[in-house]
């Protein structure tokens, strides 16, 4: 039997915790938890009958994988203080951006993972990023792999890629929604039909438009030729788009990235 720890269960931590119960990658008496603030972690317990903790290091302890699913800037600490306890038999994946594998490996001695997930797992969709350490074996490869791929698509990446990627999987659903939120604001203005009612053929289109793309394997390009016909109206509509979303992207990129590199800033200040 592989007992998963989880230390830090809010959105992302308890998001794992449920699908790894619901998909059966690991029974609830599998699992052992801690949160900081103890309510969290009670909820939990209470949604999937996963054992909770008196403290991280009881966590650790228990555990042969340990899922460390807390902010950036509280990895280092947390590591710190289990760093007799987190031995190269233990496996460590920590789904923290910008905390890279390097630093994982100066703050333990497990063999470290490192996976991006999506909140679109919640729904068995989307792609969680994994970036694997030196140390990390083939049965650990297999084992993450097989944890993720029960409730996402799991791609192996180079972590050099690893924040323009994390952009268009872990932060992709907001980008779209906000994409999408614009596009229904539009009618309004224009039309002033109710905004709820715009939004909801938005939503509807848009969640029609995935289901296309996944059934049929169509790219994004068969969906325009399908419907945005040469000389056609949605034709003059995807043009526009093309004119100006690609600054659009551009700026996104550039923001985020420079605030991929203030947190890891703001890492490296905290200490060696
Ligand atoms: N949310 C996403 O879509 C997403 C996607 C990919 C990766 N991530 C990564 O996932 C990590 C968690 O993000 P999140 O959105 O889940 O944040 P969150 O909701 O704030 O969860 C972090 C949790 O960690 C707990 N915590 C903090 N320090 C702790 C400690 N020393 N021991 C035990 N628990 C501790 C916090 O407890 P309290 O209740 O006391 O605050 C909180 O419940 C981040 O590193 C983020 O980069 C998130």
């Amino acid at each position: 039997m592989t007992t998963f720890g989880v230390i830090g269960t809010g959105s992302m931590g308890s998001m794992l915790v449920r699908k790894m119960v619901e998909t059966g990658q690991a029974g609830a008496h599998e699992i052992i938890a801690y949160n900081r603030s103890a309510e969290k972690a009670l909820r939990l317990a209470g949604e999937t009958g996963v054992r909770i903790a008196p403290s991280a290091r009881d966590v650790a302890e228990e555990s042969d994988v340990l899922l460390l699913c807390v902010r950036p800037l509280e990895v280092r600490g947390v590591l710190l203080d289990l760093r007799g306890v987190l031995t190269p038999d233990r496996l460590l994946v920590s789904v923290a951006s910008d905390v890279t594998l390097n630093n994982l490996s100066a703050w333990s001695k497990a063999r470290a993972v490192r996976a991006i997930p999506s909140i679109t797992s919640e729904c068995g969709g989307g792609v969680t990023l994994v970036a694997f350490g030196d140390t990390a074996s083939a049965s650990d490869r297999h084992l993450v792999l097989s944890l993720f791929g029960a409730m996402s698509s799991p791609v192996e990446i180079a972590e050099e890629h690893v924040e323009v990627m994390t952009a268009l999987t872990s932060c992709a659903p907001a980008f779209i929604a906000a994409l999408m939120q614009e596009f229904a604001a539009a009618a309004v203005r224009r039309s002033g039909i109710a905004p709820a009612v715009a939004e909801r053929l938005v939503r509807e289109t848009l969640t029609g438009t995935a289901g296309l793309l996944a059934a049929s394997g169509t790219d994004f390009e068969g969906v325009i030729a399908r419907v945005a016909t040469e000389g056609g109206i949605t034709r003059m509509g995807v043009d526009v788009i093309r004119q100006g979303a690609p600054g659009v992207f551009d700026e996104i990129l550039v923001k985020t990235d420079a605030r991929h590199d203030l947190v890891k800033a703001k890492i490296r200040e905290t200490g060696p």
